[in-house]
C-alpha cells in the first residue's frame, strides 16, 4: 500500500475518508506512468494537388492547415464548404445548418487526417545513373515521412539493417512544423507535439526493423535528449538502448549564461543480436595521440579493485615458486585452503622463494586467473616474472589478458622471440591497425559540423544553404559499426534533410566494394523566412514556383547527384577533396545510382490494383530490392495479362486465370527475385506459388512469390487503421 493509502486510512471522519479514497482513486485511474505528456490532435495531410470534392476536407492554401472546413458542392470553381463537426470534442453540438463559406477552387488544398485511407503511388521524378545499371538503387522519396514509413512498412517489414535519423531538435527557433505550422519556442506544447510527432513515426520505423539483428540509431542535442530517451525505452522495451555523447563543435555554440555547447547525442537501439563491430578507432583519442605512445600489454597478476581479497576467490591464492638467483619462475604451485597459513607451505627445491598475491597493504589478495592456466601461461611464455620492490621484498608477476592473446593471434601484436624466461618479446605491428574498442564519448575533429556538413555541402551545392548538416564522417563512423560486416545492408533514414546518409553509405560501399543500398525520405519544405517571401509574391505551396525551393528539390536530390557525379549544379568539378579514412578528389563522384521519387495520392475512383498498375510498378520494383533498371509501362501501352520485361528481377501475374501465360514466361529466366501474383482467393494463390516455385526456384535461388490482392488498400493499409 502506498503511503496515502496509509494516511487516507487514518483519517477518523469516515466520510472524508471515503471521499478522499475516491478522489485519489479517480486521480490513480487518469494517471499516465512513464513519459507523460499531452495527446494531440491527429496530424493532418495536405494534398495539394488533389481536386477538392464533395465531402472533402479543405483548408485555405495559405492558412493554417488546422483551420479546415468540409466541402458541400464544387461548382462553376467555387467550392461552397461548411465548417466540420468538431469530432474531438463530441459533446459539442452539430453545427447544424452552419453558415456556408465560399471559396475559389485555386485558394483551398484538400486534407486528410492522419487514418482516412488514402491510396499511395510513388511518381518518378528523376534519377542518376553512374554506376552498373544491374546494380541496386539507392532511393530518396519526397514525403512527409509518416506516410512513407508506412508505405515502407510495405515493402520492407523486417528487412531493414539500421535505420540513421537525424530529426528536427526542437529548438525553438522555427526548425520544424507541426500540422504545417513552425514550432517555435513561445509554443507551450512544444515539448509534446515534437514527442507525438516522434513516436507516431518511431512506431511505424519499429516495423521496419529487422527484429533479429537490426540498430536504430537517433541523433538528438540537449533540448529533448531527456524526452527521448524515456520514449525510447518506453517504445523499444525489449531493446538495449545506449547514448554516445559525441563532441561536434570544438569551439562550442555560444549559450548565454550558460556552458558553451560542444556535443550532441546518439542514441543507438540495439535490436535482436545487434553489436557493435569495432573499427579500429575507439572515437575518444584522435588517432594522432596515440602515435609514439607506449603501452606495455603486460598487466598485473594481483587482483585490484572489487573482488581483490583473499576471501573474495580462495582458489586463486597459490604461490610462484621463485629462483631468486636466475631471477625466473621455477614453478605455480597449488591453492591453499581458506585459512591455511602460506607460511606453512614448503618450497619445492630448496633456495626457491614464495611470491603469494600480497596486496600493497600487506592483505592477502588473489590472482586474476587459476594456477592451472598460470601454468599453461608460463609454458606458453604470457605470464612472466614483473619486478622486483626491494623495500618490500617481493616479486611481481605480469600476464597477457585474453584480449591481447586475440590481439596476437589477429597479427595486431608481434611475438619477436623469447626472453631467457620463456617468456614472449612483444612489439605492436606496424602493419595490422589496432582493434580498440568503442567508447561511448566521442571526440573527432572530423565530426565537426562545420567542416565535415556545412562545408562538404558548400562544395557540392556552391551558394545554396541548408542549416544543419551533419558531418558526412560522423554519419559514417557511426553506420559503420553496424554494417562494416553487412554489404548488402538496407539503412533507411527518414529525416534525410540533405542526403548525408545516403552519402555515407556510398562512401563505405567505396571503401569495400559493398552494394549496401540507402533509402532516403525527406519533406519538400521551404525555411520559415524563404515561405514568407515566397507568400509576399503571392505564391503557394503547390506551385512550382514555392516547390523548387524546398529542401528535396533544392538541396537533398541535387547534393546526391553532385556527390555520385562529382559535378555540382553548373556542372562544374565539386572542388576538394575527401579527407577522412581515405583520400580522394570529390570530383571523383561514385559509381552509384539513385532514383527520385515523389509520394503522391491516387485518385479514389482509380484505385483497384490494375487500374493503377503504371502507379504501382515503382513499388514493386522496390519491393523486389530496387535491383536493375526501373521497368515501366510504355505510353499508352494497356495493363498487360502478365509482365515480365527482360532484364527485371521479377515478374507480374495480372489475371489468376492465365497462369499458362506466367509459366512460359517463366521459362528459361534467371536472375529472378519475386513472382507478384494478384488474385484475392488464399488457397489458389498458395496452389499457383508452389507451382511457379517448383517451374522457377531451381533456376532462382531464394525466389520469392507474393500474392497482390485486387483491392489496393488491403495491399498497402496506408494511412489506415488508426493514427496514432
Ligand atoms: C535535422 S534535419 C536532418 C539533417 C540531415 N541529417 C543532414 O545531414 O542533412 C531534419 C530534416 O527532416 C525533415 N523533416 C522534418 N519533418 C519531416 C517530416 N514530417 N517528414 C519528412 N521530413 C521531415 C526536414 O525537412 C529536415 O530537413
Amino acid at each position: 500500500m502506498a503511503a496515502i493509502d496509509d494516511l487516507i486510512a487514518q483519517i477518523g471522519d469516515p466520510r472524508l475518508r471515503e471521499r478522499l479514497a475516491a478522489e485519489w482513486k479517480a486521480a490513480q485511474a487518469s494517471r499516465k506512468f512513464g513519459l507523460v505528456f499531452e495527446d494531440h490532435l491527429p496530424e493532418l495531410l495536405p494534398l495539394p494537388k488533389a481536386r477538392p470534392r464533395r465531402g472533402d476536407l479543405v483548408c485555405r492554401r495559405l492558412g493554417r492547415l488546422t483551420e479546415v472546413w468540409q466541402v458541400k458542392s464544387v461548382k462553376d470553381g467555387v467550392v461552397t464548404c461548411v465548417k466540420p463537426r468538431d469530432e474531438t470534442h463530441p459533446s459539442e453540438p452539430a453545427r447544424a445548418a452552419a453558415e456556408t463559406v465560399s471559396f475559389a477552387v485555386d485558394e483551398v488544398m484538400v486534407v486528410r487526417e492522419f487514418g482516412e485511407p488514402i491510396f499511395p503511388a510513388l511518381t518518378p521524378v528523376d534519377v542518376v545513373q553512374n554506376g552498373d545499371p544491374a546494380a541496386p538503387w539507392h532511393v530518396l522519396i519526397e514525403a512527409d515521412n509518416y506516410h512513407a514509413l508506412q508505405l515502407l512498412g510495405y515493402l520492407y517489414a523486417g528487412k531493414v539493417d539500421c535505420i540513421y535519423i537525424d530529426p528536427p531538435y526542437n529548438t525553438g527557433a522555427r526548425d520544424w512544423k507541426y500540422n504545417n505550422d513552425y514550432v517555435d519556442g513561445n509554443d507551450a506544447w512544444r515539448h509534446s507535439k515534437w514527442l507525438s510527432m516522434m513516436q507516431r513515426r518511431l512506431r511505424l520505423a519499429k516495423k521496419l526493423l529487422n527484429p533479429a539483428d537490426s540498430v536504430l540509431i537517433v541523433t538528438i542535442d540537449e533540448k529533448e535528449v531527456h524526452r527521448l530517451g524515456l520514449l525510447l525505452e518506453q517504445e523499444f522495451p525489449e531493446a538495449r538502448v545506449q547514448m554516445v555523447t559525441s563532441v561536434i563543435n570544438h569551439s562550442g555554440v555560444a549559450r548565454e549564461k550558460q556552458f558553451y555547447r560542444a556535443d550532441e547525442y546518439l542514441f543507438f537501439v540495439f535490436i535482436g543480436e545487434a553489436a557493435v563491430t569495432p573499427t579500429g578507432q575507439d572515437m575518444l583519442n584522435p588517432p594522432e595521440a596515440e602515435e609514439g605512445k607506449k603501452i606495455d600489454l603486460w598487466r598485473r597478476l594481483l587482483r585490484s579493485g572489487t573482488g581483490a581479497r583473499r576471501q573474495d576467490s580462495p582458489r586463486l591464492f597459490y604461490p610462484f615458486w621463485i629462483d631468486p638467483v636466475r631471477k625466473r619462475i621455477h614453478s605455480v604451485g597449488d591453492d591453499l585452503p581458506l585459512g591455511a597459513n602460506p607460511d606453512s607451505v614448503a618450497p619445492p627445491e630448496p633456495g626457491l622463494v614464495a611470491c603469494w598475491p600480497i596486496r600493497s597493504d600487506d592483505s592477502e589478495g588473489r590472482w586474476q586467473i587459476s594456477a592451472e592456466t598460470a601454468r599453461k601461461g608460463l609454458a606458453e611464455g604470457t605470464v612472466k616474472l614483473g619486478a622486483y620492490t626491494a623495500t618490500r621484498g617481493r616479486w611481481s608477476i605480469s600476464y597477457l589478458r585474453n584480449a591481447e592473446k586475440e590481439r596476437i593471434q589477429r597479427g595486431e601484436i608481434e611475438v619477436v622471440g623469447r626472453d631467457d624466461n620463456g617468456a614472449l618479446i612483444l612489439k605492436q605491428s606496424e602493419t595490422v591497425e589496432r582493434v580498440k574498442n568503442p567508447v561511448t564519448v566521442w571526440n573527432q575533429r572530423s565530426h565537426n559540423a562545420g567542416a565535415g556538413g556545412s562545408n562538404v555541402l558548400r562544395a557540392l551545392l556552391p551558394g545554396r544553404k541548408f542549416p544543419f548538416p551533419k558531418s558526412l564522417y560522423a554519419v559514417e563512423d557511426a553506420l559503420r559499426f553496424f554494417v562494416a560486416n553487412k554489404p548488402e545492408a538496407l539503412i533507411v533514414d527518414f529525416f534525410a534533410g540533405s542526403g548525408t546518409t545516403a552519402h555515407a553509405v556510398m562512401r563505405l560501399n567505396r571503401q569495400d566494394g559493398g552494394r549496401r543500398r540507402a533509402v532516403l525520405v525527406t519533406n519538400n519544405e521551404v525555411a520559415a523566412d524563404e515561405a514568407a517571401a515566397l507568400a509576399a509574391q503571392g505564391l503557394q505551396p503547390g506551385d512550382e514556383d514555392w516547390e523548387q525551393w524546398g529542401i528535396c528539390r533544392y538541396i537533398t536530390f541535387p547534393r546526391l547527384k553532385a556527390a555520385i557525379t562529382g559535378k555540382t549544379p553548373d556542372g562544374a568539378p565539386v572542388k576538394g577533396d575527401y579527407k577522412f579514412t581515405d583520400a580522394f578528389p570529390m570530383s571523383a563522384g561514385f559509381a552509384a545510382n539513385l532514383a527520385y521519387f515523389r509520394l503522391d495520392f491516387l485518385d479514389k475512383d482509380r484505385v483497384t490494383l490494375k487500374r493503377a498498375f503504371r502507379e504501382i510498378l515503382p513499388l514493386l520494383w522496390l519491393k523486389a530490392g530496387a535491383v536493375g533498371p526501373r521497368p515501366e509501362l510504355a505510353r499508352g501501352e494497356a495493363e498487360p495479362v502478365v509482365f515480365a520485361p527482360a532484364g527485371s528481377n521479377f515478374v507480374v501475374l495480372l489475371e489468376e486465370s492465365r497462369l499458362a501465360r506466367l509459366m512460359q514466361a517463366l521459362q528459361g529466366r534467371t536472375g529472378l527475385s519475386h513472382v507478384f501474383i494478384v488474385t484475392d482467393a488464399d488457397e489458389s494463390f498458395k496452389a499457383m506459388a508452389a507451382e511457379v516455385r517448383e517451374a522457377a526456384g531451381a533456376a532462382n535461388p531464394g525466389l520469392q512469390v507474393v500474392q497482390l490482392y485486387r483491392d489496393y488498400l488491403v495491399n498497402f493499409m496506408i494511412n489506415h487503421g488508426g493514427a496514432k
